[in-house]
């Protein structure tokens, strides 16, 4: 098992991504301590990894709230002694930041995805990285999406929101790494299991006029396989790039947009 003896922290565990790294870590080895902003989703995703045979525990910790992350954080020590993997899969519903023209976006809509995936990311590299220098080891990760590198109409804040975690990624990395902390992102495709990306096509659904299918195959048109990303896909790297085997990878993102996005 990849992860055996490992404790991971994941943030915004009750959501799509969140949960199936979840499983996927305790699958391979590791101990979970899953958050979210609301208790009740993360500890669904607690109780089926408890039933199937991994360790978990849920708490309730808002990833934009400084404390809230600390103390969770020194219970986590209390409990397993070190921190080794800190997953950020915190996400905000596309509804509120999706779908309106940019010369019609209002300030607060723009800066809403900014400042939140920004900020929270930071704050939980931080409490991380803090924790995780005692033992001069430990991986920082985060999930962005293509919007990064591309122009991608009706997205807002979006795009800009998910350039500044990769652009945290790598400063993180640099500062992080002489101390034995590696820091790396995944850029996962499209993955249609998704609320989040039901949410993005409703969002421009008006205005583009394609069905949920057509919407899909447009998206997978663009990429080499001609078909969009898997939740286990997207979770079978995040253990990879978590685990000892990916200890040459660090001060990236990895581009898994399937062809997407040329390197
Ligand atoms: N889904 C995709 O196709 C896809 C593809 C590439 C990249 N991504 C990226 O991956 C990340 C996660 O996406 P997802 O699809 O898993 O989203 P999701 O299903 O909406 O999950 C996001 C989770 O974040 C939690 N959250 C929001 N604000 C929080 C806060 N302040 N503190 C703690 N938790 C908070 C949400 O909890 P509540 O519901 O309780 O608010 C939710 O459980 C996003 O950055 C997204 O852009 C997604």
């Amino acid at each position: 098992m990849l992860l055996q003896n490992k404790n991971a922290v994941i943030y915004g565990a009750g959501g799509a991504i969140g949960s199936a790294v979840a499983r996927a870590f305790a699958r391979e080895g590791a101990k979970v301590f899953l958050t979210g902003r609301h208790r009740a989703p993360v500890e669904v995703v607690a109780k089926e990894i408890v039933s199937a045979g991994g360790s978990a525990e849920a708490a309730e910790v808002d990833a934009l709230d400084e404390q809230a992350i600390d103390k969770h954080l020194e219970s986590v020590i209390g409990k397993a002694g070190r921190v080794d993997i800190s997953f950020n899969a915190v996400g905000i519903p596309g509804t509120n930041i999706l779908g309106v023209p940019l010369v019609e976006l209002d300030v607060a809509q723009f800066s809403l995805p900014i400042t939140t995936y920004a900020t929270s990311y930071f704050l939980i590299a931080r409490a991380a990285a803090r924790r995780m220098a005692a033992n001069k080891s430990g991986v920082i990760m985060t999930a962005t999406t293509q919007h990064s590198r591309m122009g991608l109409p009706l997205s807002g804040g979006y795009g800009p929101a998910m350039a500044a975690e990769e652009a945290l990624t790598r400063v993180l990395s640099v500062e992080l790494a002489p101390q034995g902390i590696r820091v790396v992102g995944l850029r996962p495709q499209a993955i249609p299991e998704t609320d989040t990306l039901k949410e993005a096509f409703e969002a421009r659904a008006k205005v583009s006029g394609l069905t949920w299918e057509q919407f899909q195959e447009f998206l997978a048109s663009k990429t080499h396989t001609r078909r969009l990303m898997t939740l286990a896909e997207m979770a079978n790297m995040a253990v990879f790039m978590a685990s000892d085997k990916a200890s040459g990878m660090t001060g990236t993102t990895v581009n898994l947009t399937m062809g997407s996005l040329d390197d």
